[in-house]
């Protein structure tokens, strides 16, 4: 019965505040402060009185959060009325264990992914998909958290709903200060979660995601994959809306969201920094020194690509390199790793070029060491040395 009382006042309260926010927006006076709220509705089992029950919590609290406001103040509270995950994916028809190994011994990138897949499908533009479609069925007026996760491989993509705003309230596992959009971007192993209400006419409306590809000459898989945000009553078999994404090489789209982008609370950030490190993170092309060159040295000139920090590309030990320093096992890592890299120029647009031997990396297991609970300073900067990003 407590239980019982309990969710009645959660829903109360949720109810008056939907009503604030419905009927007082128009004629709120100016200057005072506007407080947002994201609330998350679910279920969960409680045990008491010797029973176990399952009773619908905020943000999965009991009781439910609290909410604070002064006269005057407008309150924005969102609750989403599902929420899906929704998994950007790459996929390859060939072993991707076999790829992996064939792409590592080339020297060179890896070769396009066969089509890009949302929840594992790929949807209408690839060849026998015309019915492998992800599908979210939606409740015209509800709002829907959506989790975006790029689990792709290599490629930055583009997502998007045709005629429905996106409001980011989540990127890596940070709550931003609510940002609409009408597309984000994701790299491979990024997050975003998004609001999305379904306030548009009855209708079937494609989900997208698309390629981001800001280097040059790199292949690409250039088809999108489709996925259907389709509202309840809408007819099944009915043509759906297109998403529009961006090009590939939209770089203006990407900048226009992320610079956007703060977090909902103001850090608490050192200011008194220990320790400065300058990181470049760039990709080299070393020269071939395979006797078969054919098959080892497909990288750009006929090089090997490889990754590095401060023009050093990691050579990963046979034992941890934490294993090693606690147990002070000598001759798996040299602690010389720079805090600065040994060449300066200008790093976004000057990066050394087409000569082997100026493109190549040193190689090894260096490391920083830095003292516990110290302040530490990044200073990041991306390029390359020879003009692929
Ligand atoms: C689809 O199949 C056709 C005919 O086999 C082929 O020409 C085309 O390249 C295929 N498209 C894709 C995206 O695989
Ligand atoms: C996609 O790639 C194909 C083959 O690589 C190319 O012919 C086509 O023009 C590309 N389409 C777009 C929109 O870039
Ligand atoms: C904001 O920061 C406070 C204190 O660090 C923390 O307790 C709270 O959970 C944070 N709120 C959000 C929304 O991240
Ligand atoms: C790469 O090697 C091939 C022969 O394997 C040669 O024809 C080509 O000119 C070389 N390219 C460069 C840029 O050195
Ligand atoms: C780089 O290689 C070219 C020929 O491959 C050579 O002429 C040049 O001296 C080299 N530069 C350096 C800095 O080693
Ligand atoms: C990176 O190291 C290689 C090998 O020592 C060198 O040839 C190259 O000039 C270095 N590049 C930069 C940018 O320091
Ligand atoms: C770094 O290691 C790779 C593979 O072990 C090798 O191909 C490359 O030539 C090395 N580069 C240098 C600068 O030693």
């Amino acid at each position: 019965m407590a239980n019982l009382v309990t969710s009645f006042m959660l829903w109360l309260c949720l109810i008056s505040y939907a009503y604030i926010t419905i009927h007082a927006a128009p004629v709120w006076p100016r200057g005072r402060s506007t407080r947002f709220y994201d609330f998350k509705i679910q279920t969960m089992t409680v045990n008491k009185l010797c029973n176990s029950k399952q009773i619908v919590t905020v943000n999965n609290m009991f009781p439910g959060p609290v909410v604070y406001a002064q006269e005057g103040d407008r309150l924005i509270v969102k609750y989403p009325y599902e929420e899906h995950i929704v998994i950007l994916g790459e996929y390859w028809l060939q072993d991707i264990v076999q790829l992996e190994r064939q792409v590592l011994a080339s020297g060179g990138g890896p070769p396009p992914a066969s089509a890009y897949t949302i929840n594992g499908h790929p949807g209408p533009n690839y060849n026998c998909s015309a019915n492998d479609v992800y599908k979210i069925d939606v409740v015209p007026g509800k709002t829907y958290l959506l989790r975006l996760i790029n689990a792709g491989l290599n490629m930055e993509n583009f997502f998007a709903i045709a005629n429905h705003r996106l409001t980011i309230v989540e990127a890596d596992a940070e709550y931003t200060k609510p940002f609409t959009t009408d597309r984000v971007m994701l790299g491979p192993g990024q997050t975003i979660n998004v609001l999305v209400t379904a306030d548009q006419t009855i209708g079937k409306y494609s989900m997208a995601m698309g390629p981001y590809m800001s280097a040059q000459n790199v292949p690409f898989q250039n088809i999108s994959a489709i996925a259907y945000f389709q509202y309840v009553g809408a007819v099944p078999n009915s043509l759906s809306l297109p998403a529009r994404l961006p090009s590939f090489n939209d770089n203006l789209a990407v900048k226009t969201v992320m610079d956007g982008l703060r977090g909902l609370n103001t850090s608490d950030v050192p200011k008194e920094i220990d320790t400065n490190l300058f990181l470049t993170i760039g990709l080299n092309v070393n020269k071939c020194l395979s006797k078969t060159p054919q098959q080892n040295c497909q990288g750009l000139n006929n090089g090997t690509m490889s990754a590095s920090m401060n023009n050093i590309s990691f050579i990963k030990p046979t034992v941890s390199v934490l294993e090693a320093y606690f147990k002070g096992i000598e001759g798996y890592f040299t602690d010389n790793f720079p805090g600065a890299p040994f060449r300066f120029y200008d790093f976004v647009n000057g990066a050394p070029n087409n000569a082997p031997n100026d493109t190549s990396s040193m190689n090894g297991t260096r490391v920083k060491i830095c003292p516990a609970a110290r302040a530490v300073g990044f200073l990041n900067k991306w390029h390359d040395e020879d003009g692929w990003m």
